[in-house]
């Protein structure tokens, strides 16, 4: 079968589309036919073994997993005998950052992993973007304990897990104020968003409303610049580390006070957000916004327009048998 593989760290150029043998299901294992896949940050930084911090799951000396792509979508082919929950033929989709897989015609995926079967109401290229960012999104929304009547801004909103946290926060019941360039406007108004502020023209910091969130989706602010924005007992989440990796610190001295607080929660293993994600599309409050699409032969080009960090929403890499 034809695979993006990469067997050492680097930039996108390390990345080759070869042939390699297709993968055979393990006893409690899926066999994937990949219609589509994507180009995310969680690949990037599996690819280039960046940040160093990460290598324990990247691989200490060279990459652990030589064909990438965590979120999928396609068909079962076949799967291992104790497999009950899938049929020859299912229309599935999910997300696999222990072993990846979907930059290949083939992946396997265990039974009781981040895989269900596809929203009634998608394409093979929609599905497989809805995973990674949604699931960033989930989680640190979950961990800011978002709920109905909360007012959230959501700075970065035209990204991958930006554009899913407009989305999901409106889905909980929350006032959004989502903060986007020029451009995007238009779009981030149609994910939901009540208001939408232009950091083109605007500071979002000085911004008059208070917050019960402030979500930072880009990780290009920080909770001092944005205590100002938060309500007194408000909470500060972003999806990387700080300017000085001080997230992951400030989350466990705030913790500590009664004031407004950092939530930095590490990533745990809950397949069921696949199901709870499939359940949005098909109520019609979670759709991945999709920006460009390549196919698997362009896979290299697809890993650089990703990195230059200006993509909106999601990148589709497409494998769709007839493609
Ligand atoms: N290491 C990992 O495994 C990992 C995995 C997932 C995510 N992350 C981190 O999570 C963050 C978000 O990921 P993502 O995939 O959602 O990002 P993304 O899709 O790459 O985000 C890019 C979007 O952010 C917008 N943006 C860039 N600078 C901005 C700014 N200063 N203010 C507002 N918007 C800005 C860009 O549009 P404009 O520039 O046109 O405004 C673009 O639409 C990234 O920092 C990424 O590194 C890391």
């Amino acid at each position: 079968m034809k695979a993006a593989v990469h067997t050492r760290f680097g930039p996108p150029e390390v990345v080759r589309v070869s042939v390699v043998p297709k993968p055979m299901p393990a006893h409690n294992e899926v066999l994937v036919q990949v219609h589509a896949s994507t180009v995310n940050r969680t690949d990037c930084g599996f690819r280039a073994g960046k940040p160093w911090f990460g290598r324990p799951f990247y691989g200490l000396v060279r990459p652990r997993s030589t064909t990438l792509g965590s979120e999928f979508a396609g068909v079962v082919e076949s799967f291992g005998r104790a497999v009950t929950a899938f049929q020859v033929g299912d229309r599935v989709f999910g997300y696999n950052d222990r072993t990846f897989g979907g930059h290949a015609e083939y992946l396997t995926i265990p039974d009781d992993g981040w895989i269900a079967t596809m929203p009634a109401n998608l394409t093979f290229e929609e599905a497989a973007p809805s995973t990674e960012g949604a699931h960033y999104a989930v989680g640190l929304l979950r961990a800011a304990d978002v709920q109905a009547g909360h007012d959230v801004l959501v700075y970065g909103a035209t990204g991958a897990i930006g554009s899913a946290a407009v989305q999901l926060a409106k889905s909980l019941g929350a006032t959004v104020t989502a903060v986007c360039a020029t451009a995007q406007l238009d779009l981030v108004k149609g994910l939901g968003a009540d208001r939408v502020v232009d950091y083109t023209t605007q500071d979002f910091t000085q911004d008059e409303q208070r917050y019960d969130t402030v979500f930072d989706a880009v990780g290009k602010s920080s909770f001092g610049r944005c205590k100002q924005l938060m309500k007194p007992r408000g909470v500060f989440i972003a999806t990387d580390l700080g300017p000085l990796s001080q997230n992951p610190f400030l989350a466990l001295i705030t913790r500590l006070g009664r004031g407004r607080r950092v939530r930095f929660p590490l990533p745990r293993n809950e397949p069921e957000i696949v199901r709870y994600l499939k359940d949005l599309i098909e109520s019609g409050q979670f759709k991945p916004v999709i920006d460009r699409r390549y196919p698997l032969d362009q896979i290299v080009e697809a890993y650089r327009y990703v990195e230059t960090g200006q993509k909106v929403g999601n990148v589709v890499i497409s494998l769709a048998p007839s493609s």
